[in-house]
Parts: C-alpha cells; sequence; structure tokens
C-alpha cells in the first residue's frame, strides 16, 4: 500500500510560542486538502512527542483537548488516503523505531516497496501501511550527527513526487523541508517561521513567504529560513507577498473551488497515472488487480453502473474496453440497474465508477450484482469508502478532495482510469495489436502537458460563455465519444447555469430535436473523432441551415471546422481515445464562465448535495 498522495495538508511551526494551536489552526485551514485523518508532533524540549488519529481533524482536537503536547517546535498533517486505508496507524506523522526522526509527506515515494524490504531485512520494524514511513526509517539509518546530510542522502534514495518536512530529536531547533511534484510555502513571521502545503494554513500570522521551488530544500529556524538548491548550493529566494483575503487563499487565489478544481487537472492526471505505466515506460500495470489472462477470459460481459457525471465518464470507458477488447459492454444508470432485472452472473464483471464512493443508488446497484453472483471492481476517488470497501476490487483515482459539486477532474480521472484498464485487459487477452496500445500508452503520458497547454488560453471561451448566458436552451452534438462528452457538457451547464441543455448524438437530430433549432439556436457541436468526423459535419450542416449559432470544438489541426461554425474552440492534437479528457474542459468553463455570468451560486447550485446518499 502506498501514502498519501494526490493531496494531504502539511503544516510547521518553530518559533518561541506553543507550536501545538498554530498547527491545528493550520490544518483545520488545510482540511479542504484532506480530512480523513490527522496528527502532529510536537518536540517538548525532550522528546518528539506524537498525537495521532482517523478521522476529522475534529476528532484529533478532541483527543488532545485534555492533555495537548506544547513545545517551541513541530509539525502536523491532515491526510486524504489514497492508498493506505485512513486508519490511527497510517495517519502522519510518522515517525523512525527510534522515535528520533519525524516525518510529515505529502506525495507518494514510487519505490518504497524495495526499500522496506531492504530495511525489514536489516530488522527496522514498520507501523504502518505507508511509503512515508520508509522514509523516517532512512533518516534513522542514515544519520551521522548531520541533520541536512541526512536529509540529502534519503531524498536521493527515493523516487517520486513529494513534499516533505523533517524534524529530529537531535536538532531540533530546526525543520527542514523540501518539495517535487507538490505544493510547500514557507511563511516568514517575527521570530517564529512557518511551513505549509499552502497559504491559507499560514495567512493569519504572515503575509510574507517563499514558495519553494521543486528540488529547493529549506532549513527553517525560529529566526532565519536558508533555502538551498538540488546541488547544496544557497540560493536568495525573491519573497513573495500574498495579496489575496483567507477565504481566496483556500481556493488557491481562485473564486470558486469549481474553477480551482478545473485547474487542478493536470496534477490530478498525473497523480492518477502515477505508478501504473510500468518501466519499460509503455505497458499498464495495476498492482491492486494483478489479474491473469484466464482470469480475463472468464470475463463475458461487463458492466458499467454510476450515475450522473460518473455515468457519462462510464459511457466513454463503454467505448474502450469494447474497442481494446472486444468485450461487450452495457452502460447502465446505477438507480435503473436493479429495477429491470439484469441478466448478470458469475461470468460478468461490473464495474461501479464513483467519486465520492458513498452514493447510494451506485452502491445499491454494487450490492445486487454481488447478489448475483458477479465480479466487481469499483473505480473511487475516496479509500475506504462504502463503494471501494464492498468492491471486489478498487482502482482509485487520484484527484484529491473535489468540494465544488459540479464534478470536474473526478470525471478527467475517471476516463484515464477506464482508458488504462482497457488497455491493461487488452495486455492481458492480446486483443489489439501490441503497436497500437503503444501508441495510446504513449499519448497517456502526455495528457497532464495537454491539458495544461489547454488551460492556458481559455479567454475565447470566457467570451461565448458570457454571449450564451442570456440563452434559455443550448444543444450538444457529437458521435461516438463526442457524443458521451456532449452528454457532460450538457449536464455541466445545467447543473450550475441552470440554463436548459441537451445533448444528442449528432445523427440522430433529424428525428425529432432538429424541430427545435430555430435562428439564433446555441449548439455546441464536438468533432473530435476522426472516423465520423465527416457526418458530424452533415449534422452542424443541418443546423446551419436553420440558422443555430455553433460553437465547434476540433483539434488543433483541423483547418477545416471554421468554414461550418460560428466560433471554433481547439483543442491540443491527440489520439481520438484521449480526445474526450481535453473536448470535456472547454464544456466545464463554458459553464462556469456562464453560471457566473447570470450571478449563479457556482459551488453550490440549487437544489443539489455533492454527494446523494438517499435513493
Ligand atoms: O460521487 P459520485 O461520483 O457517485 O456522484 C455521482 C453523481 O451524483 C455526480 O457525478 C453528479 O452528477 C455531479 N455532481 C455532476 O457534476
Amino acid at each position: 500500500m502506498k501514502g498519501d498522495f494526490a493531496m494531504c495538508g502539511i503544516v510547521g511551526y518553530i518559533g518561541e510560542e506553543n507550536a501545538t494551536p498554530f498547527l491545528l489552526d493550520g490544518l483545520s485551514r488545510l482540511e479542504y486538502r484532506g480530512y480523513d485523518s490527522a496528527g502532529i508532533a510536537v518536540y517538548d524540549g525532550q522528546k518528539i512527542v506524537v498525537e495521532k488519529t482517523a478521522g476529522r481533524l475534529e476528532a484529533l482536537k478532541q483527543k488532545l483537548e485534555h492533555n495537548p503536547p506544547a513545545g517551541h517546535a513541530g509539525v502536523g498533517h491532515t491526510r486524504w488516503a489514497t492508498h493506505g486505508r485512513p486508519s490511527d496507524r497510517n495517519s502522519h506523522p510518522h515517525s523512525s523505531c527510534d522515535g528520533k526522526f519525524i516525518v510529515v509527506h505529502n506525495g507518494i515515494i514510487e519505490n518504497y516497496l524495495e526499500l522496506k524490504e531492504a530495511l525489514l531485512s536489516e530488522g527496522y520494524t514498520f507501523t504502518s501501511e505507508t511509503d512515508t514511513e520508509v522514509v523516517a526509517q532512512l533518516m534513522q539509518k542514515h544519520y551521522t550527527g548531520d541533520l541536512l546530510g541526512t536529509v540529502r542522502k534519503v531524498l536521493a534514495i527515493i523516487e517520486g513526487s513529494y513534499s516533505l518536512v523533517f524534524m529530529s530529536a537531535y536538532q531540533p531547533d530546526r525543520l527542514i523541508c523540501t518539495k517535487k511534484d507538490n505544493p510547500l510555502v514557507i511563511g516568514l513571521g517575527e521570530r517564529a517561521n512557518y511551513i505549509a502545503s499552502d497559504i491559507p494554513a499560514i495567512i493569519a500570522k504572515t503575509r510574507r513567504t517563499y514558495i519553494l521551488s521543486d528540488g529547493e530544500t529549506a532549513i527553517v529556524t525560529k529566526d532565519s529560513v536558508r533555502i538551498e538548491n538540488s546541488k547544496g548550493e544557497p540560493i536568495d529566494k525573491k519573497e513573495f507577498v500574498v495579496t489575496w483575503n483567507a477565504q481566496a487563499a483556500e481556493k488557491g487565489g481562485y473564486e470558486h473551488f469549481m474553477i480551482k478544481e478545473i485547474y487542478d487537472q493536470p496534477k490530478a492526471v498525473r497523480d492518477t497515472l502515477s505508478g501504473r505505466i510500468g518501466k519499460d515506460g509503455h505497458s499498464v500495470v495495476f498492482e491492486e488487480l494483478s489479474w491473469t489472462a484466464r482470469e480475463m477470459e472468464k470475463i463475458r460481459k461487463i458492466f458499467i453502473v454510476a450515475c450522473g457525471t460518473a455515468y457519462h465518464a462510464g459511457m466513454v470507458g463503454k467505448h474502450y474496453i469494447e474497442q481494446l477488447t472486444r468485450v461487450p459492454v452495457e452502460t447502465d444508470i446505477a438507480s435503473e440497474f436493479r429495477y429491470r432485472a439484469p441478466i448478470v452472473g458469475s461470468d460478468c464483471l461490473l464495474i461501479v465508477v464513483s467519486q465520492s464512493g458513498e452514493t447510494s443508488d451506485t452502491l445499491a446497484a454494487l450490492k445486487e450484482a454481488k447478489r448475483l453472483g458477479a465480479q466487481t471492481l469499483a473505480i473511487t476517488n475516496v479509500v475506504d469508502s462504502s463503494i471501494a470497501r464492498e468492491a471486489g476490487k478498487a482502482l482509485y483515482t487520484y484527484a484529491g478532495p473535489e468540494i465544488a459539486v459540479a464534478s470536474t477532474k473526478a470525471y478527467t480521472t475517471q476516463i484515464m482510469v477506464l482508458l488504462l484498464l482497457a488497455v491493461y485487459m487488452a495486455q492481458l487477452s492480446g486483443s489489439t495489436q501490441e503497436r497500437r496500445l503503444k501508441e495510446i500508452v504513449a499519448e497517456i503520458k502526455c495528457m497532464p502537458e495537454r491539458i495544461h497547454k489547454l488551460l492556458e488560453d481559455v479567454d475565447p471561451i470566457k467570451v461565448f460563455a458570457q454571449q450564451y448566458a442570456a440563452s434559455e436552451d443550448v444543444f450538444f452534438i457529437g458521435r461516438l465519444l463526442d457524443y458521451a462528452v456532449a452528454l457532460e457538457g450538457s449536464l455541466k451547464l445545467k447543473e450550475i447555469s441552470y440554463i436548459h441543455a441537451e445533448a444528442y448524438a449528432a445523427g440522430e437530430l433529424k428525428h425529432g430535436t432538429l424541430a427545435l433549432i430555430v435562428a439564433g439556436t446555441p449548439v455546441i457541436a464536438l468533432a473530435t473523432q476522426e472516423e465520423v468526423y465527416e457526418k458530424t459535419l452533415s449534422n452542424i450542416k443541418e443546423v446551419k441551415a436553420r440558422d443555430a449559432l455553433v460553437i465547434g470544438i476540433a483539434m488543433e489541426n483541423d483547418a477545416n471546422i471554421e468554414k461550418y461554425v460560428d466560433h471554433a474552440v481547439y483543442i491540443p492534437h491527440t489520439d481520438k481515445y484521449l480526445a474526450p479528457v481535453l473536448a470535456v474542459i472547454p464544456l466545464q468553463l463554458l459553464a462556469y464562465y456562464a453560471a457566473l455570468s447570470r450571478g449563479c451560486n457556482v459551488d453550490m447550485p440549487r437544489n443539489l448535495a455533492k454527494s446523494v446518499t438517499v435513493e
């Protein structure tokens, strides 16, 4: 089991006051980064006292109510478990066997298993299932009296992504912190300095900060901060003075969680891919599954069952699995599944998709499929959620907590896991040529960068959103994978802007809905799928002939689309299978900016809840 990955919140304090109040307050401001367990470690003048517990921060506060640790240096952590389940012993901080070294970590140590085995053989004992504990043990193993030197030695051994804070009973006058691919900020105070994953934790104390860059290490004492580059050379870091208010800081400076989460997508996808591409660079590995070709052969039919956005991801997944494995896949809306007497047996695999892992219709469908003897697999974002526990196996998306009701980063990471799964199954069954699978994996690896590029220029979408904000009805059309994305685009627009929207398979319009298209009706047409591209253009012509106002979503090398539509929005060029991951983003943004223009409560739309735990 791995450690704490997609998000998690870290804090550190060193100064003249008691560390505990800041640590607890800082963690409470980082709970949006994770909230399934929390802990602190404080040097009390003689030893480091560690207190941690599963559950929300409130549980830790209650535990500490009568006897909080006190001291002038400490670290804290709020966790969003991904691999190791939320439990007291998996909570951070983690300690070395001798209790002299303490570590809090956000990220993943990819080579922790081999390191752990070596440490076990040398007599080190482990109390948790996390990767992070390996770092604490390595500190003990390599310590020779020089704390910073030991940190450097350990950093040279571990592989992966991290932000880390180290504390040691040998040198309690300092905290050492470093980062790679995860955020870390240092707050500069008066006879005190602060460390945190994110600005909200420190904003009540100071607005003067250093934002650490990858590879930099900081040695933080109560009245100094020394920053070194990866070669150990001191650097003259420029201070960043925070001008946001506390509320905006929680959202990373964004106005709403939804837009923050849209911009989280490159990282969410990167985290979801981490550890799932083999060392050869082109095969998919799922430690969690380890299926064999024989087991794969036994699966005659697959059901993908989910609700809302997760259902739309499932529709994309159906396409992937059928195309790459030729095993038939049915998608079902979870609230329908168990009432339609589904034909399910032991040769079936039921995949449920759920961000929260708590949606009651999805959970009920899962239980029904188990009762009927199917194998079950959950794709979810929440470790140890009811759905993860109920399913035979679970694959996690590493999107981190999604706070906005409208799902964005959960959807794109669900699609990534479904595509990885389809490739994994095809590898086992030999149903698709290896060359084609390699092509897909190569493109999968480029996705974080492609999403990042797409998000760099969204101004045209803002303009369209303002133009369309006054519309009463909007239509989304597309074929094949574009149709699945159209459904998701339409749901996004409805749920947060309250504009009525319909999604249609583009070829279906002329069977009735075309009657609704009149002059000025907004139509969003997706045209990313090469095999139906010409057909989609014909459908665009049908609506243009009725004077619809058409936005086309196409790949950047498409020199044709502008002749057919009123406005074109381009996504970076990619494989047709990956196009949904990119094409949905302009639609998320369109919904967001339309909702803003209409003055809607973007993060908490009317009548809706983030997690639907009633039938
Ligand atoms: O937590 P789940 O993924 O199971 O939730 C399913 C739906 O309720 C959810 O996707 C919903 O449709 C989204 N809020 C839409 O943005």
